[in-house]
């Protein structure tokens, strides 16, 4: 019989956010996966298309262009970055190429469910620190878990799903105390989506501290959700590891011309991604007159620490056709989506009696 090792044995299947509801026919709004609500622009599907005609050719691995592109938007070298099949599989690298069996792995939780997937699927030992009571990253509990097997720290903000970022000060006072030899890895997966001006901004600290990494994705706020397109921006060291353990031709040239098409239409991103903060604040303004427990948001979601009462809550959005990622017994991350799905969810909303 073929048998996995017990490593992979115990890992929990990745769930993907639901997509449909039963039972009712209204509109479904799917806020599960904090997608972008708003279609393609023109401009990206016409670079699409045009990349579409060379696909009979494997894609140009070191994707010249979009390097350069954002190097520039970014300010860093080119050989600071590297891309991948979205940020969860560049995240995936970080984890295979610095950590094995018997090395830890260290990052908050509740945080972002793909890493403790990675973190056992690479054969190392995930260190899980819980969030403090206000749903935000304990860090001098994580400093207080560093052990001579800590390879990796994952700081994801904001926190998927909570919400929470984590301040500029204080991550730097943090990184600080890290031991040089441990990479630090800030997932800013939402950091478009962030407009606290004392929120960490991990590129700045990347310049300070040797020992830090940085994620992104154009999966959020640039759209490219299914097109799966990430990227770290890390040291040369780094990037020596990475390439070992990348995927061959992992990122398709069609990925890659969106992504440069993406940064070329940052402004008409950016005024969506503006339209986006405002229908946050409208959320966060009528989550503010409730009782619900949910903290102030710098991603594209809002979360309602909803505790034993997630289960009961998810049922009664479903049932109006909004579907949320619950966390049973936890809370529900609910995706900021169009004006109508977020006055829907409202609507859902108010219409829930507490037990
Ligand atoms: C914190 C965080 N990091 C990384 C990712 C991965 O995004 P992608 O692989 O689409 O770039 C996500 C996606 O949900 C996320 O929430």
């Amino acid at each position: 019989m073929i048998k996995q090792p017990a490593h992979i044995e115990n890992i929990p299947a990745y769930k993907p956010g639901k997509s449909t509801v039963d039972g009712w026919d209204g509109p479904v709004y799917k806020l599960s996966s904090n997608e972008n609500p708003y279609p393609p622009l023109p401009s990206v599907i016409q670079a699409i298309t045009d990349a579409a005609s060379t696909m009979h050719r494997y894609p140009n691995m070191a994707a010249p262009v979009l390097t350069a592109a954002l190097a520039q938007r970014l300010g860093v070298k080119e050989s600071e970055l590297a891309f991948g099949t979205g940020s969860v599989e560049v995240a995936g690298q970080l984890i295979r190429a610095f950590a094995g069996h018997g090395d830890e792995v260290m990052y908050a939780w509740r945080s972002f469910e793909a890493y403790p997937i990675l973190v056992r699927g690479a054969g190392a030992t995930p260190v899980e620190v819980p969030l403090t009571a206000d749903h935000r990253h304990d860090l001098p509990a994580m400093i207080a878990a560093i052990t001579p097997a800590t390879k990796l720290i994952f700081i994801c903000t904001p926190n998927n799903p909570t919400g929470t970022a984590v301040g500029h000060e204080e991550l730097r006072a943090f990184l600080a105390q890290v031991p040089p030899h441990i990479l630090v890895v800030i997932d800013e997966a939402y950091v478009h989506f962030q407009n606290d001006p004392d929120a960490a901004r991990g590129l700045e600290l990347y310049r300070e501290f040797p020992n830090v990494a940085v994620l992104h994705t154009f999966s959020k706020a640039y759209g490219l959700a299914a097109l799966r397109l990430g990227y770290t921006v890390a040291r040369p060291e780094v990037m020596e590891g990475l390439a070992k353990v990348a995927l061959p031709f992992g990122v398709t040239d069609i990925a890659q011309a969106a992504g440069v098409a993406s940064l070329l239409a940052e402004p008409e991103l950016q005024a969506r991604i503006d339209v986006l903060l405002e229908e946050r604040a409208k959320l966060e303004a009528y989550l503010a007159t409730t009782d619900w427990d949910a903290p102030a948001s710098q991603a594209n979601f809002v979360w309602l620490a909803a505790g034993e009462e997630t289960d009961a809550l998810q049922a009664h959005l479903m049932s109006r056709g909004i579907i949320g990622r619950a966390f049973s017994g936890t809370g529900i991350r609910i995706s900021v989506g169009s004006p109508e799905a977020n006055e829907a969810l409202v609507e859902a909303l108010g219409s829930y009696n507490r037990g």
